[in-house]
């Protein structure tokens, strides 16, 4: 009954924008592949059509624009920013890496609508599954929304690998489960060969702290990738087979492409098996880190202050590597045909953004942290907040018909 006949009416204009927006079916290429003319990575063409039933635009290839109305809130107006990610509270002196937005080529991404967005999650649930970047974007999700409510914290335990929270007058359920790698993993070693730990990782396991929690979500979140480049021992069938630099004897040293591959492929045919899992699965694909001046933990930092366009930089060596084995394996997962797969293909629109990460401003300036020059995750307000909008986007397009008839039944009420 809350929903008055007038919000209904824009709502449905919204989604004719939308349509008339998208109803040209527009096959484009990956933009940072296509200028790569070698014929291995030809066959990898990227079409963004595809994934939206021949009704999409590519709203994952553009450019970043300005954006004068952004910031749309700040670390006063909301409390969910995680700490390392509050980089104005930690001195960050610039501010223009706020104010920008991301811009499709061929079309408008639809603003986030904090309003419409929870009416679209009405009585349905989410969880995000993955790293601290999965977490990162579910906080930006909670500080766009927060306009509208918050969400009340249901978290079962005080454990913070597993969060849940409720936004009461939506009946809507968002769920954080941490799972950095996917598959079943422990720490071998907390300090390891490079002192930041060594990893066991059993690339043929599934996480079960996650995938047996999923029956009823609607909207599953998958991310992962960073944890790869990290120590690491591979398990197969409880048995070692090789190795990430561990270091250890008599062990072979794999590149990571092969556990990831295989990591994905067991976290994919988890979801695939599971029976009760009637909800579509989104993957977010990988969003590059950007050090430069050396590795995360020899003093290489991002200290760039503007966004990149798409001519100046391009996906390559591990970046287009993780990339290319995700689509593939999404693909394998999607032809299997037993539920219902969409990509959330952030790669190219993070990779122009060097801009956006805390470096050093995650932290006070003595203290000690793992990582002092964070150029993995992303500032709050910043670039991330954008997932929202891609993410809004992509469950208009699964959700229409629920949407539609929703907004039908709220007219017959009245
Ligand atoms: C928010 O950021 C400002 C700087 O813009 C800082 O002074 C303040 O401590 C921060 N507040 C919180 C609650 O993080
Ligand atoms: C809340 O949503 C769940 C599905 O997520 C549904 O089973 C339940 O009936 C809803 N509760 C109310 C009060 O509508
Ligand atoms: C990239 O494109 C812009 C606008 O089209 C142009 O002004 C600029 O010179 C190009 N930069 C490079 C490095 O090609
Ligand atoms: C930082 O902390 C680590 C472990 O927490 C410790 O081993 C190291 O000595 C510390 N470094 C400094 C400079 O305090």
């Amino acid at each position: 009954m809350e929903l008055p006949v007038n919000k209904g009416i824009i709502n449905i204009a919204i989604l004719l924008s939308i349509v008339l927006i998208t109803g040209t079916i527009i096959r484009l290429n990956y933009p940072a592949l296509q200028q790569k003319s070698s014929s291995s990575v030809s066959t990898y063409f990227y079409n963004a059509a595809d994934d939206m039933n021949q009704v999409g635009c590519d709203i994952f290839t553009g450019e970043w624009v300005p954006d004068p109305d952004a910031p749309y809130y700040t670390n006063k107006t909301c409390w969910a920013i995680h700490e390392h990610q509050n980089c104005m509270k930690y001195g960050r002196p610039d501010s223009d890496f706020i104010k920008w937005k991301w811009k499709p080529d061929d079309c408008d991404l639809p603003a986030f609508n904090p309003f419409h967005f929870l009416h679209l999650l009405r009585d349905k649930s989410m969880a995000f599954v993955g790293d601290s970047v999965g977490r990162n974007q579910m906080q930006s999700m909670i500080c766009l929304l927060s306009k509208v409510e918050y969400p009340i914290d249901d978290s079962p335990t005080s454990d913070e690998q597993f969060k849940r929270w409720k936004y009461a007058n939506y009946n809507f359920t968002l769920e954080y489960f941490r799972s950095p790698f996917l598959v079943r993993s422990e720490e071998r070693d907390s300090d390891g060969p490079t002192h930041t730990g060594l990893f066991n990782l059993y690339l043929d396991e599934f996480d079960e702290s996650w995938t047996s929690h999923i029956d009823s979500v609607d909207y599953l979140v998958l991310n992962t990738g960073h944890w790869f480049t990290r120590p690491a021992v591979y398990y197969e069938n409880r048995r070692v087979v090789g190795c990430h630099f561990c270091q250890l004897p008599n062990t072979a040293d794999l590149h990571i492409a092969y556990a990831y591959r295989r990591a994905f492929r067991t976290a994919f045919g988890a979801v695939n098996s599971r029976r009760s899992f009637g909800g579509v699965t989104f993957l977010r694909t990988f969003a590059p880190s950007h050090f430069e001046g050396g590795l995360w933990n020899e003093g290489g930092d991002c200290v760039r202050r503007r966004p990149f366009r798409s001519n100046e930089t391009i996906l390559e060596g591990v970046n287009l590597d993780l990339y290319m084995i995700e689509l593939e394996e999404f693909r394998a997962a999607e032809k299997e045909g037993k539920k219902r797969w969409r990509l959330i293909d952030t790669t190219q629109a993070m990779l122009l953004r060097p801009d956006g990460h805390p470096s050093k401003y995650g932290h006070w300036p003595n203290q000690n942290v793992t990582l002092y020059n964070d150029c993995v995750h992303w500032c709050l307000p910043g670039p991330i907040d954008n997932w929202a909008q891609m993410l809004q986007h992509m469950i208009m397009l699964v959700a229409p018909k629920d949407y539609l008839s929703q907004i039908h039944s709220h007219k017959k009420m009245q």
